[in-house]
């Protein structure tokens, strides 16, 4: 049996893991939350002075996600500020696209704004593990 997508639960999970964002380089703050059958791991953006060492929210969420025994995604909510919804960076697309390429994704902003996406619009012809086949010992 198939989950249903939990679309107000996540949208909230996420913009609750917002509030949490430490982000005060940018002062961006993201929250996202990943769905699977055995419930909901969510997480915000961790800056740090030296830029490149910043996490966004997606992908801490996919790490808490498997580091709570989840590997299969059913749906994300990214929740930002701003007058349009912010989508995860290319970055994130291709972490998120290791565990579900076809994953609905519902971008919310805080004024209540909704945009539903899916991951393979957003990022098509991704590489994956197909690519490394055989080539282990290459
Ligand atoms: N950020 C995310 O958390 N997710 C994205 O997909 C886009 C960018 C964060 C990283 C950084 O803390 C801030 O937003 C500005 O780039």
């Amino acid at each position: 049996m198939t989950a249903e997508i939990q679309v107000e639960q996540l949208l909230q999970a996420a913009k609750a893991a917002r509030e949490q964002a430490y982000a005060p380089y940018s002062g961006y703050k993201v929250g996202a939350a990943l769905q699977t059958k055995n419930g909901i791991f969510a997480a915000c953006n961790v800056e740090n002075a030296s830029y490149g060492g910043t996490i966004c929210a997606e992908r801490a969420a996919v790490c808490a996600a498997v580091a709570g025994g989840e590997r299969e995604f059913l749906a994300l909510a990214v929740v930002t500020d701003g007058p349009e919804p912010g989508p995860p960076c290319g970055l994130c697309r291709q972490v998120l696209a290791e565990f579900a390429a076809d994953l609905p994704i519902y971008l919310g902003n805080l004024a209540g704004k909704v945009v539903e996406l899916n991951l393979a619009t957003l990022f098509p012809a991704a590489f994956g593990s197909g690519f490394l086949e055989g080539k282990k010992n290459g």
